[in-house]
């Protein structure tokens, strides 16, 4: 199972300047609470966007092409095949950005968690598009608010179609 974590605002934009659109405290407990003890993959700019390195109780790998790179408490991996084969065995796989790490594990994703926030935000990376004949909603979890200063998301778990 390999599952593909991320938060988009409405025109998919997922990040800008190296970071993230928007500070969701209970989606980073989410996130924290369903990756606990499992594999991450990420490229190499998410890894450096990260304020606290590496994400504790989980493997961390990082997909770089540069050999000089080296990663205090991470393993790093130079193609996408690498960074499967790194993950230990029982550990579930998650696929945690950015925009290009997203865009070349979409065709090998069973599931996508989907943070969608009800806004729009200035962005420079974005998430390739869900596609419904490639995807359904297998649930979804609202939480809307009324007060304009409180964002509204829903959490959205896609599996891929047969
Ligand atoms: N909203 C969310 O849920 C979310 C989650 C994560 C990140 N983000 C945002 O996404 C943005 C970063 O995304 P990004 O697309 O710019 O960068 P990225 O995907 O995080 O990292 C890109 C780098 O990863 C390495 N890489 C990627 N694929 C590789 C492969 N197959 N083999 C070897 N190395 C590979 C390359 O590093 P080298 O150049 O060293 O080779 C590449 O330059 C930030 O704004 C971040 O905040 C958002």
């Amino acid at each position: 199972m390999i599952t593909i974590i991320v938060a988009t605002d409405r025109n998919n934009g997922i990040g800008y300047n190296n970071n993230l659109l928007a500070h969701l405290p209970g989606d980073l407990k989410r996130f924290r609470e369903i990756t606990m003890g499992h594999c991450l993959i990420m490229g190499k700019k998410t890894w450096e966007s990260l304020p606290n390195k590496p994400l504790p109780g989980r493997q961390n790998i990082v997909l770089t092409d540069n050999e000089l790179d080296c990663f205090e408490c991470a393993e790093t991996a130079r193609s996408m095949d690498q960074a499967l084969s790194l993950c230990k065995p029982g550990r579930e796989v998650f696929i945690i950005g950015g925009g290009s790490v997203y865009r070349q594990f979409l065709p090998l994703a069973d599931r996508l968690m989907v943070t969608h926030i009800h806004a729009e935000f200035t962005a420079d990376t974005f998430f390739p598009e869900i596609r419904p004949v490639e995807w359904y909603v297998a649930e979804q979890e609202d939480y809307l608010s009324d007060e304009p200063e409180v964002l509204s998301f829903s959490y959205t778990t896609y599996l891929r179609r047969m």
